[in-house]
Formats: C-alpha cells, sequence, structure tokens
C-alpha cells in the first residue's frame, strides 16, 4: 500500500480540524475538561496514547534498535540540582519576561513590538505603556525533595533529558564497551514554565523528548552533524511526511542556546506557518567539561590506540515526541470521495497508525461472531487491532479511515463457507479476499512490517 500522503488536500487542513479529530476520536483530549482545562496541558486518549508509543517506538527502532554505535537510558526526572547549576540551565535558562502595571499581565519581551504611531511598547492586552523593564524568568519548573520546604531540599523537574546522558557517560562508557563515535539514546517526560504554550500540543508545560547524544571525536564533530541531520530529515520522510512540508533552518549566531557551536532546525509546515519539529546541534565538549569540573570526575574517554585522554563533542539530535505527533497526524490528514461519498482519511503511516488493523463482523448476528474472534485471536499477537461490530459496515469503514487503520478485515456470511474474509485498504478502498488461513501472513506483507 502506499504510505506517502499525495498532500492534495492538506492546503485545506486547519488546527480545527486537527484539535476536533482528536477530540471525537479520542486522540488528544484538553486536560481537566470537566474543570474548565488546565493552562495548555492535554491528556493522550485510547488512540492517541497508541499513536504516542508509536511514533516514540518509530524513533527507538530507528536509532537503537537498528544500530550498534547506540544504546538506551531512562534517567530520573528528579535529580541533583547541581546538574542545572552546572550545565548552565540556572542561569541561562531563561526568557526575557516584561510585566504591565496596569492589568498585571506577563508577556515575553522578544515577543513585543513596538507601536509605529507613537514609537512606544503597548501591553497587548490593556493597551497601557506602563511596563516594566525585563527581568530574566527562569523556565524550570521549582519543587522540594522532602517534607521540608527549604533551599536545601530545592529541585527541578528537568527541563530536557538530556544531561540524563551526560552525567552517567562514564557509567554507560563502562557498562556498554562502547567507543566514540557512540551514543545514548533517551526517551521521556520534560517540563518547561513556558509563558506563551499554545498551538494545540506544538508548545506545552509538559511534553515528551526524544534525544540523543552521541559523542564523537572532536575533529569529527562538523561531519557528524551534517549526518544526523540528514538521517534525522530522513526519518520523518520515511514515516510519510512529504518532503516539501520539511525544511532545514541553520540558527543565526543570537539564537544558538548557551551550549551550542551550531544547530539546525527541522523545520514543518504547520497550519500557521514554519515551525520547529527537532534540533539537530553540536554542543561540542560543553557539557562534559561543565560537570567534570563542577563534579570533580575525570568525563573523559581514553583512546587505547593513541594513549591519549580526550574529552568527545556531542552531537545533539533532539525531537519532541508530542510534537511530531502533531506533525504526522496534520501530514496524513485528507479529506477525498469515494463513490460520490466524501470522506476524511488519516493516511498514517502503517507503523504510526494507533490500530494496523480492524477485525468486522458484517452483522452482529451471532453466526458470525465466533469467527471474528478466530481472526481477531490470530491478528492481535501481532498488532494493535481494532473490534467493531456496531453501525453499517459503511459507516464502520469512515470510521477506520478517519483515526487512519490502513487494513479493515471483515467477517461476512459466505466466510462461514469459504473459510476466507475480505481485506479493505485504507487509501485505495480495494478490497480481497483471502483465506483465514493466509490473513496474518498478507496482512502483515500488506502492513510491510
Ligand atoms: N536538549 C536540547 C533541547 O531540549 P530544544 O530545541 O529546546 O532542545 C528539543 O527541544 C525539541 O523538544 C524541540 O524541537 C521540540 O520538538 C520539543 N519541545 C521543546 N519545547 C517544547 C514544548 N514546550 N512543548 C512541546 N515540545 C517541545
Amino acid at each position: 500500500m502506499s504510505h506517502h500522503p499525495t498532500r492534495l488536500h492538506a492546503m485545506s487542513v486547519s488546527m480545527d480540524d486537527i484539535v476536533r479529530l482528536s477530540k471525537q476520536r479520542g486522540f488528544i483530549f484538553p486536560s481537566a475538561e470537566i474543570y474548565g482545562g488546565f493552562r495548555s496541558t492535554y491528556d493522550y486518549g485510547p488512540l492517541g496514547v497508541l499513536m504516542l508509543r508509536n511514533v516514540k517506538e518509530a524513533w527507538w527502532r530507528s536509532n537503537v534498535q537498528l544500530r550498534h554505535d547506540v544504546v538506551g537510558l531512562d534517567a530520573a526526572i528528579l535529580s541533583s540540582p547541581k546538574i542545572w547549576e552546572a550545565s548552565g540551565h540556572l542561569k541561562n535558562f531563561t526568557d526575557p519576561l516584561v510585566d504591565c502595571r496596569n492589568c498585571k499581565e506577563r508577556w515575553r519581551a522578544d515577543h513585543l513590538e513596538a507601536d509605529p504611531a507613537d514609537g512606544k511598547i503597548h501591553c497587548p492586552n490593556c493597551g497601557s505603556t506602563d511596563l516594566t523593564e525585563a527581568r530574566a524568568f527562569n523556565l524550570m519548573f521549582k519543587t522540594y525533595a522532602g517534607p521540608v520546604e527549604d533551599d536545601a531540599n530545592v529541585a527541578y523537574l528537568r527541563p530536557e533529558t538530556a544531561q540524563g546522558h551526560f552525567v552517567n557517560f562514564l557509567n554507560v562508557l563502562q557498562t556498554s564497551r562502547k567507543r566514540p563515535p557512540f551514543g545514548i539514546a533517551q526517551i521521556g517526560k520534560s517540563f518547561r514554565n513556558e509563558i506563551t504554550p499554545g498551538n494545540f500540543v506544538f508548545r506545552t508545560r509538559e511534553f515528551e523528548q526524544m534525544e540523543m547524544e552521541f559523542f564523537v571525536p572532536p575533529a569529527d564533530a562538523p561531519s557528524w552533524h551534517q549526518y544526523w541531520i540528514d538521517t534525522r530529515r530522513q526519518w520523518y520522510v520515511d514515516l510519510g511526511i512529504p518532503e516539501e512540508m520539511l525544511r532545514l533552518r541553520p540558527h543565526e549566531a543570537d539564537e544558538l542556546s548557551h551550549y551550542s557551536a551550531g544547530t539546525t532546525d527541522i523545520e514543518f509546515d504547520f497550519p500557521w506557518g514554519w515551525g520547529e519539529l527537532e534540533g539537530i546541534a553540536n554542543r561540542t565538549d560543553y557539557d562534559l567539561k561543565a560537570h567534570a569540573e563542577a563534579s570533580g570526575e575525570r568525563l573523559e574517554y581514553f583512546d587505547q590506540s593513541t594513549g591519549e585522554h580526550y574529552v568527545p563533542y556531542v552531537i545533539e539530535p533532539a525531537a519532541g515526541a508530542t510534537r511530531a505527533m502533531m506533525a504526522f497526524l496534520i501530514a496524513a490528514y485528507q479529506t477525498d470521495t469515494v463513490g460520490g461519498e466524501s470522506r476524511t482519511v488519516l493516511r498514517l503511516h502503517p507503523r504510526l497508525a494507533a490500530y494496523q488493523a480492524a477485525v468486522l463482523p458484517l452483522s452482529r448476528k451471532e453466526t458470525l461472531i465466533p469467527m471474528a474472534n478466530e481472526v481477531l485471536d490470530l491478528l492481535q499477537p501481532h498488532m494493535m487491532v481494532d473490534y467493531d461490530e456496531t453501525q453499517s459496515i459503511g459507516r464502520r469503514y469512515r470510521r477506520q479511515d478517519e483515526i487512519g487503520t490502513p487494513l479493515c478485515v471483515t467477517v461476512d456470511f459466505d466466510s462461514l463457507e469459504d473459510h476466507a474474509v475480505t481485506i479493505r485498504d485504507r487509501d485505495t478502498t480495494e478490497q480481497k479476499r483471502v483465506a483465514i488461513a493466509d490473513v496474518v501472513t498478507e496482512v502483515k506483507a500488506r502492513l510491510g512490517l
């Protein structure tokens, strides 16, 4: 089957379409909705949790499973505040903020522009020009580890999964028997007290990252940087994002993070314009050196062939899992016409779709149910399979198209005679009769899994 959306109708996809589908079909719900929601936080529903797991699994597969030079890690979210002091986050991980003295709203200073009419900066909320000077606002969430809320117990929720990789550098080096060039991969939650969250799950205060720190001999850093830019871009293409919806954007010198000697973003054509999906940074030896100095440990690699100790450089491809999931949804969303009827179809890559297949007994008649269950039992060990016996078969096909299920397997009254089922393709809507004995082989082959 074709995994590559042709983007025929993608221009008409709006964020409203994505938000509505997410809510109606159970991908993403606003969090605490019965209490009126909570500050740009979201919950992943029955389909969302499947798809998000698939995005993370696809990342892990290509970055860990299919390589010999990358190992995994799952570090603590709460850890020593010394990490954030040494990494520079306590000092530098800030946004400049101004307060409006009139209405008390707070704004990102770098997002406000002077009014051409009077050359003054006005509060976007109340119009007042009575604004404070910009102050640095740290984006890390602060809390206390233990029952006593004093300075000795301050802890931070990590604002990036990275740092876990650096503080475990020696542990991983010693236990994995890897040597540069090698990488440490990690997927997990990160937290930032963003001033302006928004655009659905594009920018939230709690989100998931998929990050790798790839340690290389310093002289090889530029070529590995380019390698990871190209490899990471191709990952999105291979999973169905059309090339024209992606672009690479090298950072200007004045927007580089405090640790970076060069960053290139992979950007996606969101409905509101180009936005960052992932950044690939050359972090040099900044982090290992900073932690070596602060901890007194030698965070180095000893190269036996040259007899030299050196601090590796780090290339960091850092992606957002939740943000990537939204981009995959947007790229896959299409409307077309089938037999004179319009439909919404999510042309998701089979690896990302919430369900890879759905088993649909043609009717709820008791005679069909045991056979439908038999087919379900055959498929379930290999993939996520939906099962639906309500409503007309046409409406059930539409529903599966809308949630992106690549294949529907229909059990009908002939199945009782010929021990075969009909497999219907989401993208072409073509149907094919297949013996139940062959159904697993056929479905797996068609999915390309
Ligand atoms: N360790 C490097 C780092 O964290 P970053 O560019 O700040 O770099 C990497 O974050 C990726 O994490 C971003 O490209 C984005 O996909 C995701 N991300 C960052 N902040 C986010 C937020 N507030 N909400 C959702 N995703 C976010």
